[in-house]
């Protein structure tokens, strides 16, 4: 019997290692044949011979048989990559492929586009540095650079998200690290050739000046030796951010494209998200906890988003002055949750409630805002619905300290942990009805777009749903935002998504 059972096991053992031996094989000859004689292949041709599935998978495993992340969260994590690079334009996810083949052969032919935010530059919200992200993969994988991000505040964001394994890796190496003084801004430093994107009047002027100006922007990368080169927009503007994404649909989608707008993440969002990103796990393990005990789960639930503390028209009342309302935002000052100021963010709240509601008639809605007293008073006295037929409670994060916007430059990394939390939760849900401010918009970017409302005005002033505020349009796309030339081929595009765009009342 034992000697049996010994034979046995050491002949399973040699099976296993003549079929790792030979996986190893398959593997080596993979990375010899494509990337071993010519390393320097720009992705058109590199992808004229490369087979996707063989690479990422040599054994025959799907992503989805592989280890399971440590924490389980439905709605990200690896498991969720292989079925989002599904849903995105073939010249993306080929990208993803080459961009994880240049990574496996890292040498120093390997090239990176850096998205910084480093010593004093204006890099505004979570939300606002990464809404032209779309884009910047589209740039990354028309100059044949490896897109990475590289934030020093308020954290690196690999202190909150890190790449899904047989997703896009964004991590900058650690080489561009030991290459950057962090106490100066991007255009100041000495080792790296920062490109600023709209940075002279005349391409801030009109689409043609922007098109101009990002073909120039363009040539000066391709042209670029370096192996690092950063690029930022001069501003966070809306009006830069929405052209930039609008240059990403024209490569992306056939015929028509959405009419990107302020409250907007590119359609695609929820799918480039999870190609890019999951949790870290001390935050996954925080959302499933808050998830289970809310009883919440993915798709199954609205969320309201309320930006309290955005220094909108009457918050800067509330707050005596422009000044004043800024601190506030960013976590300096406070101003006391009572009076006129109450009354006013309290209604605001109760619309946004509304607004949710009437999308999705659930008794599952989460509310979150940046103001923890707000969220408190939402969670602790049922909303009546405007129509007066019933009365909802929403459920919500109550024990924790205010929310901090990512523009604070104080606090540990935990503190800001609750800021990706509620983003994260709120992507898992069905249903988004935000307000003012791109948080909110991130969020519904997440969740998938297909589902929301806007329950504020430009001004921060509530405004009855339904409206149409939260109504996408399509376009025909414009050719002369194709400014990297023609797209290779329409097939390799895809359709709108007509359930995106319209949201019917
Ligand atoms: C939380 O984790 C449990 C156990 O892994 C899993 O069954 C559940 O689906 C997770 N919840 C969410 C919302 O992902
Ligand atoms: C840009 O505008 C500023 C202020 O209006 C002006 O001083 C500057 O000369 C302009 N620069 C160019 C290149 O036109
Ligand atoms: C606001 O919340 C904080 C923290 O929970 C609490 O200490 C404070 O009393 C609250 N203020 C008001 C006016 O409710």
């Amino acid at each position: 019997m034992r000697s049996r059972d010994v034979n046995r096991k050491s002949g399973s053992y040699r099976a296993r290692r003549i079929l790792l031996s030979s996986i190893l094989l398959v593997y080596i000859a993979i990375i010899c044949k494509y990337f071993g004689a010519d390393r320097t292949l720009d992705i058109t041709s590199f992808l004229q011979t490369f087979n996707y599935e063989e690479f990422v998978h040599p054994n025959g495993m799907s992503i989805n048989d592989m280890n399971v992340d440590s924490t389980f969260l439905t709605m990200y994590g690896q498991h969720r990559v292989k079925p989002a690079l599904e849903q995105v334009p073939k010249w993306l996810s080929q990208y993803v492929t080459w961009s994880q083949q240049q990574r496996a052969n890292e040498n120093e032919q390997t090239k990176y586009l850096v998205l910084p935010c480093i010593g004093n530059d204006i890099c505004e919200g979570f939300s606002d540095r990464l809404r032209a992200l779309p884009f910047y993969i589209l740039l990354a994988s028309k100059v044949n650079r490896v897109l990475c991000i590289y934030w020093t505040k308020p954290y690196p964001l690999e202190s909150f998200l890190q790449p899904p394994k047989g997703g896009l890796d964004w991590r900058c190496p650690a080489s561009f690290d030991s290459l950057i003084d962090k106490s100066l801004k991007s255009s100041d430093q000495k080792n790296l050739h920062h490109f600023i994107l709209f940075g002279d009047n005349r391409s801030k002027k009109d689409a043609d000046g922007k098109n101009a100006n990002v073909k120039q922007i363009f040539q000066g990368i391709t042209n670029a030796k370096d192996k690092y080169v950063s690029v930022t927009t001069k501003t966070h503007s809306v009006q830069s951010i929405v052209h930039l994404n609008s240059i990403f649909d024209a490569y992306s989608y056939r015929k028509f494209m959405p009419l990107e707008g302020n409250w907007y993440h590119v359609g695609m969002m929820e799918h480039i998200f999870r190609i890019m990103f999951e949790p870290i796990d001390p935050i996954a393990r925080t959302i499933n906890a808050t998830m289970t005990e809310l009883g919440l789960n993915e798709k199954k639930f609205t969320s309201v988003h309320v930006r309290a503390r955005y220094p909108s028209m009457q918050t800067i009342r509330f707050a005596g002055g422009k000044r004043n309302a800024i601190n506030f935002d960013e976590g300096r000052s406070t101003v006391a949750f009572d009076g006129r100021y109450k009354d006013f963010i309290v209604k605001v709240a109760t619309n946004a409630v509304d607004c949710g509601f009437q999308l999705e008639e659930t008794d599952k809605i989460f509310f979150s805002s940046d103001l923890v007293n707000l969220t408190q008073f939402m969670l602790s006295n049922p909303v009546r619905i405007k129509n007066g037929q019933r009365n909802v409670q929403p459920v919500g994060i109550a024990k924790r300290e205010d929310i901090k916007h990512a523009v604070s430059n104080s606090g540990s990394v935990e503190d800001f942990y609750p800021m990706v939390e509620d983003l994260l939760i709120m992507g898992a849900s069905k249903c988004v009805s935000l307000g003012i401010g791109s948080y909110g918009a991130f969020a519904a970017g997440i969740a998938g777009n297909r589902c929301k409302a806007l329950h504020r005005k430009y001004n921060g002033a509530p405004i009855d749903c339904p409206n149409d505020r939260g109504v996408m349009r399509k376009l025909v796309i414009d050719k002369n935002l194709l400014v990297f030339g023609d797209p290779d081929n329409d097939d390799e595009k895809i359709d709108v998504d007509e359930k995106s765009l319209l949201w019917d009342t």
